[in-house]
């Protein structure tokens, strides 16, 4: 349901070409990151993608991605009124993990997530800030399926129509604020 809020909101994302190498233009959120209005049109957008028709909450934890999944994720949570999970890059997570491994263009990725982070059965909400390849949301719902629980839904600020991102995650409900 965007408003006049939401738009205003997601205006304040700022091109930057040629970053971080050229020809790349570059999607900044900081701006809309600083501004405590936009940020909040932001956040409840997102959490309505772990609301019922009635607005209740309906997921059991927010998983956000390192790194700006995080920024979005725990408010996210906080939101709905339910715990933050952090998938992280390789190495960062000192307890038992799972990890799934993913390829980038030109390299291999992995993400972890602690074996502990969530019960079977939990039903969660994918939080990050842009939908590129997929490759980061396709590895993190391998991880939620690799705990027993269940993905309810992915909710991103962008997505970017010219990259197959949406096609790679079968049919998980994604929610995009953006579409670049
Ligand atoms: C960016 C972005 C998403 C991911 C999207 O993260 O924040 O997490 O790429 O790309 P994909 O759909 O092709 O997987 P990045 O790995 O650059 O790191 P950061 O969040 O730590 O900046
Ligand atoms: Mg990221």
């Amino acid at each position: 349901q965007p408003g006049p809020g939401l738009d205003a909101a997601l205006a304040l994302i700022a091109d930057v070409p040629d970053f971080p190498e050229p020809g790349i233009l570059f999607k900044d959120i900081t701006p809309l990151l600083g501004d405590h209005v936009a940020l909040t049109a932001v956040i409840d957008a997102l959490a309505a993608a772990g609301r019922d028709a009635e607005g209740r909450p309906v997921v059991d934890k927010v998983l956000g991605m390192e790194s700006r999944g995080f920024i979005l994720g725990a408010p996210v949570a906080l939101a709905l009124g339910v715990g933050f999970v952090p998938v992280r890059k390789a190495g960062k997570l000192p307890r038992a993990t799972y990890a799934v491994s993913y390829s980038l263009e030109y390299a291999e990725a992995t993400l972890e997530i602690h074996q502990d982070a969530l019960a079977p059965g939990d039903r969660v909400l994918l939080v990050d800030d842009v939908l590129a390849t997929g490759g980061t949301a396709k590895a993190t719902m391998e991880l939620v399926a690799e705990c027993g629980a269940t993905v309810h839904g992915i909710a991103m600020l962008m997505e970017l129509s010219f990259l197959p991102g949406r096609d790679s995650l079968g049919d998980a409900d994604l929610t995009t604020l953006l579409t670049v």
